[in-house]
C-alpha cells in the first residue's frame, strides 16, 4: 500500500525555517485574524492583484515568505464566497491544499476563516479527509531511477492543522480516517491488474477485514454448486481462476437487528466471454469489481471506527473469459432462487453474478435492506456520464437517505426508473427472462432484471457505478483513475440511518 502522509493537529504552533504556512482568504480578499498578525496583508494583496488572483474556490497563491516570518513558503488559499460553502466543499479545499504540497514537505494550516465565522471541528477533519484521499498515487509499479531513492523523496508531506479546537477535531479525524482508509483501499483493489488481482488474491483482501474484527465466510466453487448457483457459476467456467462468494459480517449494534446489506459486482476481469468485447479500452475492464472493492473499503471503514450498526458485505468474484468450456450466447442457466435464464449475451455478465449473491444474502440472513453497487451498463455512462452514478430502487425513504447521502459527499446519484413495462425486454422465448433487454433503457432493464432476484417487500436499491468507479475526471481529491466511489457515500448513509 503506498505511503500516507501524516496529519495531525494542533491547538497552536509555530512554524519554523523551511515549513509551509498555509491560510485561508476568500473573494474580498480579506485575511483571517491569524494571518493578519503575521504582517502579511501588504504582501498578499500586492502578489494577489499581479498573479489576479481573485480568492476563487480551491484556488491559490504560492508565495516566498518574507523575512520577518518564521516558514519559508506561504499558500494562501481562496474559499470563493466562505458563507456558501457546503460540507463537502471542506474535504476538496483539504485536496487542493494537499496538490499544492511537495514530498517531504512540512506545512502549517491555520484553520481560520476569513470572514471571522469559526471553522467547526468537524469541518476540520473535513479538511484532513480531502488532504488524504488527495495524496492518493498508485506508483508501485512504476520503477524508480536510483536518484529518486532518498529517503527525503519519497516521504509523503505533512500537514497540521492548527484549530482552537485540536483536541475535538482530532477525534473526528479518528472516524473519518477509517472512511478515507476505505476509499483507498477501494481504489488499490480498482487499480490493480487482472494479472495480480484475481478470484483468489481479491478474496484475500477481503478476508483480511477478520484483523478489524470482521468475520469472514468464502464459498468454494463446491459450495456453490451445491448451493445451485448456476447463474454465477456459468460466468467463471470459461475461467482457470475459481469463483468464489465472499461474506463479510460487521456486528456492531448493541440492537439484535437485522443486518443491512451491501452486496458488489466482483468481475476481476470482463473480456466479455464469448461475446468478445472489441479491442480498444479492453484493458479497463480490469476495474469491473469496482462495487466489490467499494463494499470491501466500506466494510473496512465501518469495523475500523467500529460503526454502531450490523452490516453484511457480500462480493461475487469471477472472471469473464472467452474458452472452450466457457458459457454460450443461448445456454439456459437455472439461477440458485429456480430463475431460469436464457444467456443471449455472455457480456451481460454482472447481472447473472448479482442475481446469485443477491439471493444468497437475503436467505442467509434476511436483511432489512439491501443495496448493490455494480460497474453493470456503458448505458449509465450514455446516460449520466462521470458525475452522477445511477440509482434504481424499490423503495422511495431509501432512495432519498442515498440521495442525501451524495450531496453531502459529493458522491452524487441520480435516480433512474424502475417499473414492470420494461420486463417485456427481457422476456425469453424458452424460459423465465434472458440476461439482456435490447439496445432501449439498457440500465433500466438490467435493473429490472436484477430485482427479479429480490424478494417482494425488501427496500432495495441499486448503484450502477459503471460511469463513477474509474476513468471519471480527475478533482480535488481524487488524481488517481480509481475513484474508491462508494465508500463515502454508503458510510454517510449508514452514519445517517443505521446506527444505534
Ligand atoms: N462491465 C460491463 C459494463 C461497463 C462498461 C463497465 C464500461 C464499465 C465501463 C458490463 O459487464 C457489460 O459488458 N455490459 C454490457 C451489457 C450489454 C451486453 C447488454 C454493456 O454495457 O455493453
Ligand atoms: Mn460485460
Ligand atoms: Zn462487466
Amino acid at each position: 500500500m503506498a505511503k500516507r502522509p501524516s496529519i495531525s493537529f494542533s491547538k497552536s504552533l509555530e512554524p519554523a525555517e523551511g515549513d509551509t504556512l498555509v491560510i485561508f482568504t476568500d473573494e474580498s480578499l480579506a485575511l483571517t485574524e491569524s494571518a493578519a498578525a503575521l504582517g502579511i496583508g501588504d504582501l498578499v494583496a500586492r502578489a494577489a492583484a499581479t498573479a489576479q488572483f481573485k480568492g476563487k474556490g480551491f484556488a491559490h497563491l504560492d508565495l516566498l515568505a518574507p523575512s520577518g516570518v518564521a516558514a519559508s513558503r506561504i499558500l494562501v488559499f481562496g474559499l470563493g464566497k466562505a458563507e456558501a460553502l457546503k460540507e463537502v466543499d471542506w474535504s476538496r479545499l483539504g485536496g487542493a491544499v494537499m496538490g499544492a504540497l511537495r514530498k517531504g514537505e512540512r506545512a502549517i494550516l491555520l484553520a481560520g476563516r476569513p470572514d471571522a465565522v469559526a471553522i467547526t471541528p468537524a469541518e476540520a477533519a473535513e479538511i484532513a479527509l480531502g488532504a488524504l484521499l488527495r495524496s492518493y498515487t498508485f506508483d508501485r509499479y512504476k520503477s524508480r531511477k536510483a536518484d529518486e531513492d532518498d529517503k527525503e523523496q519519497k516521504s509523503a508531506p505533512s500537514l497540521t492543522i492548527v484549530h482552537a479546537e485540536a483536541g475535538k477535531a482530532k477525534k473526528l479525524w479518528s472516524g473519518r480516517a477509517a472512511v478515507g482508509e476505505g476509499a483507498l483501499i477501494a481504489r488499490d483493489l480498482v487499480n490493480e491488474p487482472a494479472n495480480v488481482l484475481g478470484t483468489l488474491e481479491f478474496a484475500e483482501k477481503a478476508a483480511a477485514l477478520a484483523e478489524l474484527g470482521v468475520t469472514i465466510d468464502i464459498l468454494t466453487e463446491k459450495q456453490m454448486k451445491k448451493l445451485g448457483m448456476r447463474a454465477l457459476l456459468g460466468v467463471a467456467q470459461g475461467s482457470v481462476r475459481p469463483p468464489r462468494l465472499v461474506v463479510m459480517h460487521w456486528n456492531g449494534s448493541k440492537t439484535q437487528e437485522k443486518p443491512i446489506a451491501f452486496v458488489g459486482k466482483g468481475v476481476v476481469f470482463d473480456t466479455g466471454g464469448i461475446s468478445i468485447k472489441p479491442a480498444g479500452g479492453m484493458e479497463d475492464m480490469k476495474g469491473d469489481m469496482g462495487g466489490a472493492a467499494a463494499v470491501v473499503g466500506l466494510m473496512h471503514a465501518l469495523a475500523s471506527r467500529k460503526a454502531k450498526t450490523n452490516a453484511i458485505g457480500v462480493i461475487g468474484l469471477v472472471e469473464n473469459m472467452p474458452d472452450g468450456n466457457a458459457q454460450r450466447p443461448g445456454d439456459i442457466v437455472e439461477a440458485a432462487s429456480g430463475v431460469t435464464i436464457e444467456i443471449i449475451n455472455t457480456d451481460a455478465e454482472g447481472r447473472l453474478v448479482l442475481a446469485d449473491a443477491l439471493w444468497y444474502v437475503q436467505k442467509t440472513y434476511d436483511p432489512s435492506l439491501i443495496i448493490d453497487l455494480a460497474t453493470l451498463t456503458g448505458a449509465i455512462i450514455v446516460a449520466l456520464g462521470h458525475d452522477h452514478a445511477g440509482l434504481f430502487a424499490s423503495d422511495d425513504a431509501l432512495a432519498s437517505q442515498l440521495l442525501s447521502a451524495g450531496l453531502v459527499t459529493g458522491e452524487k446519484v441520480w435516480r433512474m426508473p424502475l417499473g414492470a413495462a420494461y420486463d417485456k425486454q427481457i422476456e425469453s422465448k424458452f424460459c423465465d427472462i434472458k440476461n439482456t433487454g435490447g439496445r432501449d433503457a439498457g440500465s433500466v432493464t438490467a435493473a429490472q432484471f436484477l430485482q427479479r432476484f429480490v424478494k417482494d417487500g425488501t427496500p432495495w436499491a441499486h448503484l450502477d457505478i459503471a460511469g463513477t468507479a474509474m476513468g471519471s475526471p480527475q478533482t480535488e481529491t481524487n488524481r488517481s483513475w480509481a475513484s474508491g466511489w462508494g465508500v463515502r457515500l454508503l458510510e454517510r448513509f449508514v452514519a445517517d440511518n443505521h446506527e444505534d
